[in-house]
């Protein structure tokens, strides 16, 4: 039996009902803002030395570090799958890891021989080199340190040669990710005085000093290193009106793009950014966030492929021209198939 509800008057909306728009696939369809797609998305891939390599990561489930010849398959299979580009992190074996970091601007080292090998053999993909000397050093720290302080300008000078080196070896996108002041801009006359002019910078402009780094940190290798945080260069998470300084600080410099990190507790930001620049923007989806996924999903918490779609919408949502995520092979395969 229907129950006989009193009818709501409606009349002072003026016949406005929003729900009227969902309730049918067709409309719903009709009316979506915004698409997510396999062009959307850059894959983060760590690699290590050996042949035929692959270890896991403890706090990321279902992510791998693989040596050069598995990068390669890798990169087809994200060539085929859609995805425009990879971003390459490397675990540098411990003993060439030193105090100076010197072995980033090692031009044979790991992440040249890796960005050579792909270039080779699957040109058509982009490859994005971070540039942090964290990779590389002994205390885990993103720049030089001296008395315990992080020494800005000689820190640049070193990343101004990481990124010769990862040029010359087939980077098309440098992304420095250390947070130095002035970093951008000394890195694009370098890259111009060496006749790089096409290759790009994608600035991680307003990069947090933020928990959600941790599984990441494992990854490379860096983490059991750290010693105290990175607070004096990466930014304080109560602030976003400074996120907008660095960014247009980093855009006046020569950055092409610009990156907000960690992406799903600053949507805020990137929603501040796409409004105020007219600028190819980018969040990441870092280690932590994915973790937290994953581990929710397996402690049937949550949904976890439900979560992973709309996550990865909600960057699209807050303005981003893509996300650089974990998720990126899996979900540039769903969206096509
Ligand atoms: C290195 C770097 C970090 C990440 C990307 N580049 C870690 C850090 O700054 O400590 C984090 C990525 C992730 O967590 O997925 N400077």
């Amino acid at each position: 039996m229907a129950h006989d509800w009193p009818r709501h008057d409606m009349s002072f909306l003026a016949g406005q009902r929003l729900r009227r728009t969902r309730q049918t696939a067709w409309s719903r369809a009709m009316v979506r803002e915004t698409e997510l797609l396999p062009r959307d998305l850059i894959w983060p891939l760590f690699v290590i030395e050996g042949q035929n390599e692959r270890t896991p990561i403890r706090t990321m489930p279902g992510v791998e570090r693989l040596s050069i010849d598995l990068m390669i398959g890798a990169a087809r299979e994200a060539r085929d799958a859609g995805i425009p580009a990879l971003a390459i992190f490397p675990n540098t074996p411990d003993h060439l890891r030193s105090e100076d970091g010197a072995e980033a601007y090692n031009a044979n080292n790991l992440m040249c021989r890796t960005l050579a090998a792909i270039k080779d053999a699957v040109p058509e993909i982009g490859l994005i080199a971070d540039v942090a000397l964290d990779e590389y050093s002994a205390n885990g720290q993103d720049g030089l340190v001296r008395d315990g302080e992080i020494l800005n300008d000689e820190t640049v000078e070193a990343m101004v040669k990481s990124a010769l080196v990862q040029a010359a070896a087939g980077a098309d996108i440098i992304a420095p990710s250390d947070m130095m002041d002035g970093r951008v801009a000394a890195i694009r006359r370098a890259l111009d005085a060496e006749g790089h002019e096409q290759v790009q910078i994608m600035s991680y402009a307003a990069k947090y000093a933020s928990c959600f780094y941790g599984p990441f940190r494992e990854a490379v290798g860096s983490g059991s290193r750290l010693k105290g945080d990175k607070r004096t260069y990466q930014m304080d998470f109560a602030n976003s009106d400074e996120a907008l300084r660095e960014i247009e600080q980093d855009i006046a410099e020569g950055a092409d793009s610009v990156m907000i990190k960690p992406g799903m507790p600053y949507l805020d930001v990137i929603r501040r950014a796409k409004d105020a620049f007219n600028v190819p923007l980018y969040a990441y989806q870092v280690s932590g966030e994915y973790a937290m996924i994953e581990m929710a999903g397996a402690a049937g918490a949550i949904n976890r492929d439900a979560a992973v779609l709309e996550s990865l919408w909600a960057f699209k949502r807050a303005g981003v021209n893509g996300v650089l995520t974990y998720y990126a092979l899996e979900m540039a395969r769903k969206l096509t198939a």
